[in-house]
Formats: C-alpha cells, structure tokens, sequence
C-alpha cells in the first residue's frame, strides 16, 4: 500500500523501514533536510538495534524526501512528528497541525486516504486534525475522501524495531468501517506474522499473533496515555519501595521478583533506579494530567508518579552526599548519559538532573557514554562535563562513580583497572546493574538503589 510517513524521528523513522520491510511503497517526509540527506545516503539518524540492516533490505521500497508528494489514490498518511509538552503542561500540537494543513495541501482530487495520528496527541486530536484537512480541502474545492484515524504507538527506543515488527497489540480509533479496514490491510503482515524475520530481529520464542484493539479514536488516544502512566506508575512504585527497603535492610531487587513472578503483577518495569526518564514519560503524564483539570478531575496517582520520580533523582545526589560528607570540590564519574541503554536520545535524560545538580554544589563531572557523548556535545554544547573516551579514563581522579544509564556493557567494567586510578573507593549503581559483592571485591564501596 502507498504510505507516507510525516517526520522521520524514532517512531516515524522506525515505523517506515518497518513498513518498507514488510512490502509497503513508502515515503519518509522530514522538514530536517539534513535527516534526508543521511537516510538517502543509507545512514540512520537514530540510534536503533537492527535498523541500518532493515533499511538496507529495505531499500527498494523506501524513497525519502524533505517535501509531501501529490496524494492520489488510495494511501495512508502517517503523522509522527514531536508532541512536546507547553508550558500549561499541555501537548504542544504545533507540529501536528502545520503537518496536516501540508499534508491537506497535497491532497488531490481523486484521493481515498486515511490520514493517522501516530503521535501522542492529546483527546479529541483526531476531530482536530479532520477539522483542518477538511477545511483546507473545502477551500480548495478538492472533493476526496479522506478519513482521520488514531493509532497510537507503543513502540519503546532501543527495541523500537523488534517492537514494531512484534508488537504486543495495534490500536485503532476511527469511527468509520472504511478507515479500519485500510489500517487493517497496511498491518496485515504483522498481525498475521507473514514476513520472514529479519537476521538481527528474530522473532521472539512464544510470540503469539498480536491483537488488533478496534475502537473509537478517543479510546484509542486515551489507551496510550493510560499505558505510558502505567508503566510510569509500576516504576515510581518499587522506587518508592526501595526508599523503604534503605530503611529497612531490605534487598528491593529480591522484593520485585518476589512481586514480580505472580502473574498478576508481572516482572517488567519494576526495576528500581534513579527513576524514569525520556521523551515521553514525563510529557505524557503531565498532559494527561492537564487535560483532566480542565474536568476538574484530579489525577492522584499520576501527580504521586511524578514527585516520586523527581525525587528518586535527588536521591541520588543525597546519597553521593552522605557518603561523600562534602561533594564541593570532588570529580564524580557519571557512566552514561542517555536516558536509558541501547538509545542516543537525551531527552529528560537523569544524567542531565544530576550534572546540573552536581555541577550546581561544585564537583567536577566527569562522564562516558558509549554512544550518546557526541549528541550531547552537540545538543548541550555548554554542558560542564569532561568527556571520557572510556570507563577506564572516566576513573581518573573520581571520588566517586555514578552507573547512570543501564548500558549491557557497564556490566561488564574493568573495576580493577579503575578502582586503580580513582582518588577514591565509591561506586554508586544508580541502576541496581552489579552485583554488589563482585564490586566490593574489586575494593569498591557500594551503594546502590535499595538495597
Ligand atoms: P522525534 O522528535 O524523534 O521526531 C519527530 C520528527 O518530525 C523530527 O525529525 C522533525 O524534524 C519532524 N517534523 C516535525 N514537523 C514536521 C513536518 N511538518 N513535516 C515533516 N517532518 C516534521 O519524535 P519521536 O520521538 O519519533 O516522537 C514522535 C511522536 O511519537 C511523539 O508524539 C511521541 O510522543 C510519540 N511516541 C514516541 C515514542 C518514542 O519512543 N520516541 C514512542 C511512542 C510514541
Ligand atoms: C516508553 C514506553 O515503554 C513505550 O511503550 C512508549 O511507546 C514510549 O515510552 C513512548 O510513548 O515514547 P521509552 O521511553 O522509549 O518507552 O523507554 P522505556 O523502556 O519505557 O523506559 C523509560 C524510562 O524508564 C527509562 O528511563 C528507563 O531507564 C526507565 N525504567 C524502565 C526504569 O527505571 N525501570 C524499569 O523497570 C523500566
């Protein structure tokens, strides 16, 4: 099927070659001629698991383009630009909207399309973005048929490829049978499981065919921020339990198998740490906290989410500190910077909380991430850091070491070697990553997240 995607960040990016891959015609559309360029020339933007290889395959399939082709004949256009977060807390829809007045603009007379949105976007946004592509074709005087659909996205970065081509469900919210049916056939392959698994994604053992959840686009648009809350919720929960378990000398990583393995509960996202970060977490639960106020209908959990997660950052800091006594003068060594292992992104990034918290009670920062040093440089060119080029030349002269993001590799330190050329013996595992006595051996005093 003939698909355009508008704005090619993780998710449109992603969705495109996925889309590609399973034998669609796409169109990548981005406003940055510079993503463009680099996807035209074969090299992704982002950093994903199993991404360049599927763009390889898929190459024949995809063409990308800084501009909206004509829109003629049966398609489906995807929109997948930002939604960040307005100073009222609110989804900033700015981008959707100049996307579907450009996307209205293409659209030709003989069109049958169902134009989607794949952004979180806040109750009421398919209306919205159907106002605007009907007024727009209404002035023009260009009779076509087109439909306004929700399909929320729930893929999760550094597993968004594995996540799309095995998602657990797919949501659609159209009110109209016709708008359904032409989602229906563009997921086909997925919800059927047709296409050969790629190499580097292999199909999960016990994958079973994913659901399609059909309903109406407010339903659909409240689902993905219910999920999003959720899942925030499941993690500020055990943080708060490991802020217990400090109190109490409990082990908060025994605790959340124990919860964990009772299947109603689950064992994903209960991984105590320095709390969640990211592009989305932090947006999508103060939206749907301010779309309830306009009910006058207080979110109690949400808001709770939040000041958790604030604090479980914090905390971190508060314990360098205790162990510390006096952090003005120390070099502490951060090991990551992205917001989680397996991405590049930076957004609401923890490394960013405590830099700027350190950096504010006078320590020097030092920090090392495999893969996101250079977008930090780029995006946070007066961030006070000294980067490192490893682990082992992050140690120098630290006071302390900080295990920010859950990178695999961090599993894997040379703690010898580093401990050697620290200044002093703190390992603070703000990941619950090592195993504590493996690190005490090493002449490290540990500390991590309750326990
Ligand atoms: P992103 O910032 O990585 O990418 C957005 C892209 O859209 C940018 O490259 C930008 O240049 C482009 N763009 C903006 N306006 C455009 C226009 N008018 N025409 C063409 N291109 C345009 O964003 P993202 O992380 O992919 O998120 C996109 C949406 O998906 C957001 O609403 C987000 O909440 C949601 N989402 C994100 C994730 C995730 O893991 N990142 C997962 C699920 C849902
Ligand atoms: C999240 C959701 O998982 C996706 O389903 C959703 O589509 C996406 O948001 C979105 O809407 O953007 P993402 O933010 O990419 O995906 O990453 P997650 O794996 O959910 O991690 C979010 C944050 O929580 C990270 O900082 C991670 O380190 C942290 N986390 C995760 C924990 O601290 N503990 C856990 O047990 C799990």
């Amino acid at each position: 099927m003939n698909t355009i995607i508008i704005g090619t960040g993780y998710v449109g990016l992603t969705t495109g070659i996925v889309l590609a891959y399973l034998g669609h015609e796409v169109t990548c559309v981005d406003k940055n001629p510079a993503i463009i360029e680099s996807l035209k020339a074969g090299i992704p933007t982002i950093h994903e698991p199993g991404l360049k290889e599927l763009l390889d395959e898929a190459k024949d399939k995809l063409r990308f383009s800084d501009t909206i082709p004509p829109l003629r004949g049966e398609g489906v256009v995807l929109i997948a630009v930002g939604t960040p977060t307005k100073d009222n807390g609110d989804a900033d829809l700015r981008y959707v909207d100049a996307a579907a007045k450009e996307v209205a603009a293409c659209i030709r007379a003989d069109a049958k399309l169902v134009v989607v949105n794949k952004s979180t976007v806040p109750i009421g946004s398919a209306r919205h973005v159907e106002g605007i592509i009907k007024r727009s074709l209404a002035q023009r005087e260009v009779e076509a048929t087109v439909w306004v659909a929700s399909n929320p996205e729930f893929l999760a970065e550094g597993k968004a490829v594995h996540d799309s081509l095995y998602p657990d469900r797919v949501v659609i919210g159209a009110s109209e049978p016709e708008a359904v049916n032409l989602l229906r056939e563009l997921y086909a392959p997925l919800l059927e499981q047709t296409f050969s698994a790629p190499l580097q994604t292999p199909r999960p053992e016990n994958y079973s065919l994913p659901s399609l959840i059909t309903s109406s686009p407010t339903s659909a648009e409240l689902s993905k921020y219910a999920a999003n809350a959720f899942l925030a919720t499941k993690i500020s929960f055990i943080n708060e339990f490991a802020g217990l378990a400090e109190h109490v000398g409990a082990d908060i990583t025994q605790v959340a198998r124990a919860i964990g393995l009772d299947s109603r509960i689950g064992s994903k996202f209960l991984h105590a740490g320095i709390g969640w970060g990211g592009s989305c977490f932090g947006k999508d639960t103060q939206a749907i906290i301010t779309t309830a106020g306009r009910y006058d209908y207080p979110m109690k959990i949400v808001d709770a989410t939040i000041k958790v997660n604030r604090q479980q950052r914090l905390h971190v800091i508060e314990r360098l500190q205790q162990q510390l006594k006096v952090l003005r003068g120390t070099t502490i060594g951060l090991l990551g910077l992205a917001f989680k292992g397996n991405t590049d992104d930076l957004r609401d990034a923890p490394a960013l909380t405590l830099i700027a918290e350190l950096h504010e009670r006078g320590a020097v920062v030092r920090v090392h991430d495999p893969i996101a040093m250079d977008k930090a440089k780029e995006q946070y060119p007066e961030l006070p850091v000294e980067y490192c080029e490893d682990p082992e030349c992050l140690a120098i002269g630290c006071d302390a070491l900080v295990i920010v993001t859950d990178w695999q590799d961090y599993k894997h330190l040379p703690l010898a070697e580093m401990k050697a050329r620290m200044r002093g013996d703190l390992l603070l595992d703000a990941r619950n990553l090592l195993s504590p006595v493996d690190v005490a051996e090493q002449g490290f005093a540990y500390v991590g997240v309750g326990r």
